[in-house]
């Protein structure tokens, strides 16, 4: 680097210091620090009385809500992420590894299952798959782009047939089926805390077309925070878990203990490339809560009893394309969706949802995908 593009870099730095609202909050001086959380109040404010007024039936043609998220999104990701941190522990390590679980399975994914499987997807091989299907190579559909994604995580993983494989949060145990169906000797623990999609992969382990009742696979219901294992395993991997996950830190930790020396950890989760991690209020409060979006280096920034060898950037447009196809399977199901008791009326649970469903589509879509995407991160013992 020149000496001119040294001071400008330092320029820049100190600019991004003393400016709020701008850039990384985590490098503001104490007054702009404070001047930043102040906007953001004000952001929360906003974000939550629009949010709030289309849950309580404010009517909003899914174009004018699309290209309201369409024109804000690009804005905040490309010029004001520090914004897009609503609270402090977005920012911070937390107490827990996982944090705010029960909450999250009440409102999320303990919710009805007849719900949440239909507008995922459950079919004879691919059961409801609740993480970014992969587009980008030509998938036609659904179930399609979630095969390619299970066979591009086998790939950078390495599975090899007769590996001990364990899937930490495994949600309906469509990771495991799929790659038991491909491995006749593999076997795999998966852990998850839902008590509705433990019931569900019980369901599986009982059905002799499930490869999840081969004697292969092993169920653990119950918290991540509270995991233990007696052996260790070859491969672990985790798909769409760490945005639940507020202590990286002590969760690797954890997830070292059960590793063997030579063993491989693959983790895939939602992530940023803005400068620091990002969350919303209204997810935390309606769909996901404590869910944060670690920023891009989150995880190689943690090299401590693992390190990160391999890292890759899957482009947002492959979650946008997902997430409109559970869009169009949730607009498809109203009929018997409306049936299911979500403890609300169901009026209000649907634009709850279309809300969410309708910006995570423009979400991963802005800034062509290239800013808010998934993260994958293999990690050995260091
Ligand atoms: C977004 S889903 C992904 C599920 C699955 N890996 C997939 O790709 O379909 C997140 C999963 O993590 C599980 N989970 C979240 N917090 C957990 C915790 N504290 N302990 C165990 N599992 C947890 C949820 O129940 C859910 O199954």
């Amino acid at each position: 680097m020149t000496s001119v593009s040294v001071e400008s870099k330092i320029k820049k730095e100190n600019f991004q210091h003393y400016i709020p609202v701008i850039g990384d909050i985590h490098d503001k001086s104490p007054l702009a620090y404070q001047a930043t959380c102040g906007v953001v109040n004000v952001v929360n404010s906003v974000q939550m009385a629009v949010a709030e007024a289309y849950i309580n039936g404010l009517e909003v043609p899914d174009p004018v809500l699309r290209s309201l998220f369409d024109t804000c999104m690009p804005v905040f990701f490309k010029h004001f992420p520090s914004l897009l941190a609503p609270y402090e522990w977005v920012l911070q390590e937390t107490e827990d590894a996982a944090e705010g679980a029960k909450d999250l399975m009440k409102i999320q994914y303990d919710l009805p299952q007849g719900m949440l499987n239909r507008m995922l997807g459950d079919r004879s091989l691919i059961y409801p798959k609740y993480s970014m299907g992969l587009w980008e190579k030509g998938a036609e559909t659904l179930e399609q782009s979630q095969m390619q994604m299970i066979d591009d995580i086998i790939e950078k993983l390495d599975i090899q047939d007769g590996e001990n494989i364990l899937d930490f949060g495994c949600g309906w145990g469509c990771v495991p089926n799929y790659i038991l169906s491909k491995f006749p000797n593999v076997r795999f623990t998966g852990l998850n805390l839902s008590h509705e999609q433990c019931e569900y992969m019980r369901g599986k382990m009982k059905d002799p077309t499930s490869y999840l009742s081969s004697g292969r696979f092993t169920l653990v219901e119950g918290d991540l925070n509270e995991a233990h294992f007696e052996e260790k395993f070859d491969k672990i991997l985790t798909v769409g878990v760490f945005c639940h996950v507020g202590n990286m830190t002590k969760a690797f930790s954890k997830i070292a203990t059960f590793l063997k020396p030579e063993g491989k950890f693959f983790v895939h989760i939602i992530t940023v490339r803005t400068p620091n991690n990002i969350s919303s209020a209204y997810t935390h409060k309606y769909i996901f809560p404590h869910g944060r979006y670690w920023n891009f280096d989150a995880v190689p920034n943690r090299n401590k009893d693992l390190k990160t060898v391999k890292r890759w950037y899957l482009n947002g447009t492959n979650y946008s394309t997902t997430f409109a196809a559970w869009l169009q399977n949730f607009d498809d199901n109203q009929a018997y969706f409306g049936d299911l008791d979500y403890g609300i009326d169901f009026a209000k649970f649907r634009r709850i949802w279309r809300f969410y469903l309708i910006w995570f589509v423009s979400n991963f879509a802005s800034c062509d995908g290239e800013i808010n995407g998934n993260g994958q991160f293999l990690l050995v013992h260091s």
